[in-house]
């Protein structure tokens, strides 16, 4: 992993891109990652197939990969993030586009990016797509202009999704922000 990080880092085309794939492994981002890979792994699932949406350099991707042994495609409308993404995991299927037209139907569909959807698209996937089980994160940090989808409560979070089963909805305390987190189909 750290040879595929360093040739990642070094085929950045910038110092703002480089931040950005180190930001993707912090302490934050780790520790949400992780707390998704102990909740999943907990409940009885076993996909065929997992699709992450606005998966970024990929780590939400790599977590369902250990827990399941299927095939993970993560789909993010950013070519760059794509590039490096394929650079760092060679285990995952990379995809380039809008998650919402670009949507395969799979077993489990996975989110760390819900603070940056638009929530009617995502609600009309989730009601288009009845038995897949959605495991979703989001947060309260209204501060970061690209967060278009922030929820106050974790109650908000749960309420903004046309899910009709819950299987899991807790709360991750961070230093700035609450990333609120549901399982269900
Ligand atoms: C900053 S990143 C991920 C942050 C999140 N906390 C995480 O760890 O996964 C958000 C990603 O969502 C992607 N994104 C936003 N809207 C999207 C869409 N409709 N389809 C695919 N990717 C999307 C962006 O390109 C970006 O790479």
């Amino acid at each position: 992993m750290i040879e595929n990080l360093i040739t990642a880092l070094e085929a950045a085309e910038n110092c703002d891109e480089m931040k950005s794939i180190v930001n993707s492994f912090n302490k934050n981002q780790t520790a949400c990652k992780n707390w998704m890979k102990e909740e999943l792994a907990k409940l009885d699932l076993k996909p065929k197939t997992v699709f992450v949406a606005g998966g970024w350099f990929g780590n939400a991707a790599a977590v369902c990969k250990e827990i399941f042994d299927c095939r993970v495609t993560s789909v993010d409308l950013n070519p760059r993030t794509v590039f490096i993404g394929r650079l760092l995991y060679d285990n995952i299927r990379f995809e380039e586009g809008d998650c919402f037209e670009e949507y395969e139907k799979a077993d489990l569909f996975v989110s760390t990016s819900v603070e940056h959807f638009d929530n009617d698209k995502l609600s009309e996937l989730i009601k288009n797509s009845r038995g897949t089980v959605f495991c979703l994160q989001s947060n309260n940090y209204f501060e970061i202009d690209e967060h278009i989808n922030c929820t106050e409560t974790l109650e908000d979070f749960i309420d903004s999704l046309p899910l009709v089963d819950i299987m899991f909805a807790g709360e991750l305390e961070r230093e700035k922000y609450t990333r609120f987190m549901v399982i269900g189909k």
